[in-house]
């Protein structure tokens, strides 16, 4: 297989769509609410009134719900801003605990997953009965029941399995600075290379990111690079990026709105990382080739909107597992052709002040197939990906016979928790299938016609996708 193809068969989502964007990936930790909720059911309610309606408490119905789905955020040193591991905070809180998982924005897991629209590994969703627990405990005035000291966090799975090996390589450490471009207000996107040390092919199964500092970080995308590939007339991406790096010879690394920096050209994405992530392991048997020679290049995307004053340097950190041989290789594309107009002469724009503005896009599998000479495609894990105006996003796969499956359904959009969701099982495409995908803006907070483009002030409608070449 040749990744060369999948550019030319798909070369605006490739040439120009693999760029900046804040992006995220998989939970690692299995999903045991159903289990713990019918355990609660059983053991722990208590009829605390004396009449006829069982009642959960806090130690014997919630706080397993709560140590298994909430505490790896929700303790003291977490992300979250405030525990649910004691009973004075998880009371104080229950109302909006309540309310959280009812409207599942917690644990944040942006998908609908209940079955009607895609099934997800490592899913972070609640359960209807975990959901009824907390909302019951709630509603009766958060009924402490008896004091456990026996309940404890569910791990974070971490990346190394034992078998793989661990790359790990940082950034320089680096003190942004807002690039206060149309694109970029607020935030700076900077690339640099990543040494991996390695000199051979590498086969990523996985990866994870330390970001250095929190608030800054927004994302950060891993691009391979070949240098000796021709950009343009007469120059080759290393070309590009040593005339960029030339830019500013006082500060660490270049500016890289568009991919690996303007005009660059990548193999692919193996790393896409934001926030509230944790160890993202692509699916089973399968994993991403970086050729030897490849450069790595990191885009951090920094966001200074939180920070007073001066930033502080920050380097970042990438661990990525490699394996010795995959059962099967993959390719991570961005496709954005709402982003792609902007290369079209006239951008597409979304209309100012609406509650909701749609932009729809959609291709056709076809001539994918045909330059892979391949039947159809497994399509393991999808990433959306909108900015601050999205509402909610939608997938489907619409079939040559015009029945339709629903890929993916994001019915409220939150940018802090961008995360890749991998399939249980993969979602075949075959030939006369098309990616259809729907971006619902509210653009209610715009005064003027919003852009497509790469700061948090402009919009994206981009669908990440993992996928992986069926011979059969
Ligand atoms: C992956 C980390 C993570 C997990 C898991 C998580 N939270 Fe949160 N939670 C946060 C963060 C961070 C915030 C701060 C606001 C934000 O960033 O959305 C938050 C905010 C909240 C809030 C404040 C109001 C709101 O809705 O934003 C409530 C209530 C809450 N979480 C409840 C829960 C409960 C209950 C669970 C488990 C069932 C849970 N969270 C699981 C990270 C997490």
């Amino acid at each position: 297989m040749n990744l060369l193809h999948c550019r030319t068969a798909w070369p605006l989502a490739l040439l120009l769509t693999a760029i900046a964007s804040s992006l995220g990936g998989c939970r690692d930790d299995a999903d045991q609410n159903d289990e713990l909720a019918t355990d609660s059911a059983s053991t722990g309610m208590v009829d605390s009134t004396g009449g006829d309606v069982a009642v959960p408490t806090f130690w014997q119905g919630v706080a397993p719900i709560y140590f298994d789905s909430c505490v790896q955020c929700h303790r003291a040193g977490g992300i979250a801003p405030f525990v649910l591991d004691d009973y004075a905070s998880a009371k104080t809180w229950a109302t909006a605990s309540a309310m959280a998982v009812e409207q599942r924005t917690m644990p944040p897991w942006l998908v609908t997953d209940d079955g009607s629209c895609g099934s997800f590994a490592d899913s972070r969703a609640l359960g209807p009965e975990a959901i009824a627990t907390i909302v019951a405990w709630s509603d009766a005035g958060t009924p402490e029941g008896t004091v456990r000291d026996d309940l404890a966090a569910a791990p974070l799975a971490g990346l190394d399995d034992g078998v793989n090996t661990i790359i790990e390589m940082a950034s320089p450490a680096f003190a942004p600075i807002a690039e206060g471009t149309e694109y970029a207000q607020t935030d700076e996107y900077r690339c640099f290379v990543l040494d991996p040390g390695v000199g051979a092919d590498t086969l990523i199964t996985g990866y994870e990111v330390a970001p250095g500092n929190d608030a800054l970080v927004h994302h950060v995308l891993v691009f391979d690079v070949d240098p000796s590939l021709e950009v343009g007339p007469g120059e080759t991406n290393g070309d590009r990026i040593a005339a960029l790096d030339a830019e500013s010879p006082d500060r660490d690394g270049w500016p890289c709105l568009g991919a690996a920096g303007d005009g660059t050209d990548p193999g692919g994405v193996p790393v896409s990382w934001a926030p509230g992530q944790g160890a993202t392991r692509y699916p089973e048997g399968t994993g991403y080739r970086v050729p030897e020679g490849s450069m790595l290049i990191a885009q951090i995307h920094y966001n200074l909107a939180a920070i007073d004053g001066e930033a502080p340097p920050v380097s970042t950190t990438v661990r990525m597992r490699v394996a010795p041989s995959v059962e099967r290789e993959g390719f991570f594309d961005l496709p954005d052709p709402f982003l792609d107009t902007l290369f079209e002469g006239t951008p597409a724009t979304l209309e100012a002040g609406q509650e909701a503005v749609d932009y729809t896009w959609e291709f056709d599998v076809d001539p994918l197939l045909a330059n892979f000479g391949i039947p159809g495609l497994d399509l393991f894990g999808v990433l959306p990906h909108m900015h601050g105006y999205g509402r909610s996003l939608r997938f489907d796969v619409v079939h040559d016979d015009g029945t339709e499956t629903c890929g993916v359904e994001v019915p409220q959009w939150d940018f802090d928790w961008q995360l890749y969701y991998f399939y249980t099982s993969p979602v075949r495409l075959t030939a006369g299938d098309s990616v259809r995908v729907t971006c619902t803006y509210d653009t209610r907070g715009a005064t003027e016609a919003v852009l497509p483009g790469w700061g948090t002030n402009n919009e994206m409608c981009l669908l990440g996708m993992f996928v992986v070449p069926a011979f059969e």
